[in-house]
């Protein structure tokens, strides 16, 4: 695992965005495996400034993202689908039948699941995987339990993940309960993973998950055994490590 400090929350994202646009000009036609929340944004927006200089194109790539809320659909503000449309898709050339993500409506769970797995192994894998990390250590939404999830699953949300996630829901606004997320295995399958921490809010957890014991308890402190997994993180979050 390797460690990449950077100043701050905007060095972070140009330092996450030039990893990925070199992993897109290296692979034209890369499978990005894509996250949501506030860590991300920045490296969005890099992107999509290499992509309007002509430096980077999104053409032949594919995207598939770590998850998404059950009970909403694409057109809900909330969803993740709507989230990476307004945030990146709609910004760059991605070809919208190449992105991919759990659909938050789908009847039955065990099916869904089941698809989003086949759609990731039809992929042949994902080449780059993105990664923020949930002050309990949660990736994607692979919550603290007593084994790391396999397959892509439909989870309960543990109440400081809901939480910490109410803060972008209107006042009143129902935040839901339950998420479809890829499991640990296409995770770690994924040849690179690129991990972005940023603020002293993200310190206890970035000791404990990268500095501490791999457990369950702790999902992201399996990362530690990804023989290509980037932690690019700000002087914020790393405040608790020692030099
Ligand atoms: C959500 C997402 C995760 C994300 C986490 C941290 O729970 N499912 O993929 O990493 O939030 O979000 P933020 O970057 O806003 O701190």
């Amino acid at each position: 695992m390797k460690i990449i400090k950077a100043k701050d929350y905007n060095e972070m994202s140009r330092k996450a965005a030039n990893i990925i646009s070199a992993q897109i000009i290296m692979k034209p036609d890369s499978v990005l495996g894509l996250a949501t929340g506030s860590s991300p944004i920045g490296t969005y927006n890099e992107l999509i400034d290499s992509y309007q200089k002509g430096d980077i194109s999104f053409e032949l790539v594919k995207s598939v993202n770590l998850d998404e809320y059950k009970g909403l659909g694409g057109d809900h503000k909330q969803s993740y689908r709507y989230f990476m449309e307004n945030t990146l898709f709609s910004k760059i050339d991605i070809q919208k039948e190449n992105t991919y993500l759990p659909n938050g409506l789908a009847e039955n769970d065990e099916e869904e699941c089941a698809r989003y797995d086949d759609v990731i192994a039809q992929m042949g894998g994902i080449d780059l995987q993105l990664l923020g990390i949930g002050h309990n250590g949660h990736i994607a939404f692979n919550e603290p339990s007593d084994v790391f999830p396999d397959g892509t699953h439909c989870v309960k949300l543990t109440e400081s993940t809901i939480t910490a996630n109410s803060r972008l829901f209107d006042e009143g606004e129902v935040v839901p309960t339950y998420a479809f997320t890829m499991g640990i295995k296409a995770i770690m399958q994924a040849k690179k993973i690129v991990l972005i921490a940023s603020g002293t809010d993200k310190a206890a957890i970035v000791k404990e998950a990268f500095f501490g014991p791999i457990t369950p308890k702790v999902p992201a402190s399996i990362l530690q055994m990804h023989p290509d997994c980037i932690v690019v993180a700000d002087e914020a979050a790393l405040a608790l490590i020692n030099e």
